[in-house]
């Protein structure tokens, strides 16, 4: 398969007080947003829930990408649908049910993915990967903005991508936390096709001059 990539903003670190004018800075360098749902649960933190989806989907046609830092991804993934998110990414620590995710996913007609925390390997989401949209190799450990890169997880990253060529299947292979220029390049050299950034964009004087800076590490082919 042809390898797309693509750029994430995470809106965690934006201004939330002027997120709108916030997504319109970056939408034109934004393959889609990445959405921190945390229920302060499954991580400490409590963050966006749909009611945060719903005003996004109303000033942006961008995809939203739901990350579901939560207990319970299948019983959260209807209120993420009805809201206008796009997808969701369920962790694979969170659920012992992926398949029902994913089924509801479809039924829905989202797409999906799952997550993995630096810890847990990534052979464990390839029985899932005919049927999932993207794998997201969690660079940090979930919960906040502004972690340093885990590089322990470069090789999760190579084996990914490895698995997913070998197979030849249409699968995003994403990255999430502490990704910047430096590291960004690292992850893209391993095999990730999808740069997730929040600091490093959001948290930028000039968050589209950011987003531009990363896109530019983006092989042109
Ligand atoms: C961490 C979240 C990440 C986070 C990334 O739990 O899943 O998406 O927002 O933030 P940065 O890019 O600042 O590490
Ligand atoms: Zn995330």
């Amino acid at each position: 398969m042809p390898v797309t990539y693509k750029l994430a903003p995470s809106i965690l670190s934006a201004d939330f007080a002027r997120l709108g004018a916030h997504v319109a800075e970056v939408a034109a360098q934004s393959d889609l947003l990445h959405v921190d749902v945390m229920d302060g649960h499954f991580v400490p933190p409590i963050t966006i829930g749909p009611v945060v989806v719903k005003a996004l989907r109303k000033i942006t046609d961008l995809p939203l990408e739901c990350h579901l830092m939560v207990t319970d991804p299948l019983g959260q993934t209807d209120q993420f649908a009805e809201a206008g998110g796009s997808s969701v990414v369920m962790h694979f620590e969170a659920t012992d049910d992926p398949r029902g995710v994913i089924k509801r996913a479809r039924e829905l007609g989202l797409g999906v993915g799952i997550a993995v925390n630096p810890e847990t390997p990534v052979e464990e989401v390839f029985p899932f990967l005919d049927d999932i949209d993207v794998v997201n190799c969690m660079t940090v450990n979930p919960g906040w903005a502004g972690q340093a890169f885990i590089p322990e997880v470069l090789p999760k990253i190579e084996k990914a991508r490895a698995h997913i060529d070998a197979g030849d299947l249409d699968v995003d292979i994403s990255v999430d936390g502490g990704v910047n220029i430096e590291t960004g390049r690292r992850c893209i050299e391993a095999g990730a096709n999808v740069l997730g950034a929040a600091t490093a964009i959001f948290g930028q004087g000039d968050p589209a001059a950011a987003a531009r800076a990363l896109r530019n590490l983006f092989p042109r082919s």
